[in-house]
């Protein structure tokens, strides 16, 4: 092979390169606008943007248990829908003696009309947790 040669050559080499590197830059153009513009994700699935941040944001120190119970609790604690502890009543007072690790258990697995976490799925066992001692703490 002469100079010449082996210099047309590195130069094919580099145009190829240069090529496969544009094809797949064109790829991911296509890719990027044939996406679905929207796409489904589950409250506290991590590969979702939204979710993700607000799982990390509840996981570094967390909602108050006020907060948690206004967002997720008080639409059936608040008034006893389906035979739900009713908040700033003496219905908490004998769950209380249940004892906090089996309410804390109840709450966040369910049980008979109350649903697993309350339905917030991207809360913490920690909040949670301070959710019922908000509740509890309001027998009266
Ligand atoms: C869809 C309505 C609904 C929502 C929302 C809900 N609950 Fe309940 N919850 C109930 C019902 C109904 C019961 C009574 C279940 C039973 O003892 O039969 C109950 C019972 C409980 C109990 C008592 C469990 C026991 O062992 O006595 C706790 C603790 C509790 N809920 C916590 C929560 C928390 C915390 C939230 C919010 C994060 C929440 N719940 C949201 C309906 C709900």
């Amino acid at each position: 092979m002469n100079k010449f040669a082996s210099a047309l050559c590195a130069l094919g080499l580099g145009v190829a390169l240069v090529a496969s590197v544009q094809a797949a830059t064109d790829n991911d153009k296509i890719i990027e606008r044939i996406k679905p513009v929207g796409e489904v994700c589950m409250e506290g699935d991590d590969s979702c943007g939204g979710a993700a941040a607000a799982a990390t944001a509840s996981a570094g120190g967390g909602r108050s248990g006020e907060e948690v119970y206004n967002a997720s609790c008080a639409a059936c604690h608040g008034t006893g829908v389906a035979g739900a502890p009713k908040f700033g009543t003496s219905d908490w007072t004998a769950r209380a003696e249940k004892g906090m690790d089996t309410l804390l258990d109840h709450a966040i697995n369910g049980i008979n009309a109350m649903p697993p976490r309350g339905t917030c799925a991207s809360c913490s066992d920690d909040e949670i947790k301070a959710a019922i001692e908000h509740m509890v703490n309001s027998a009266g």
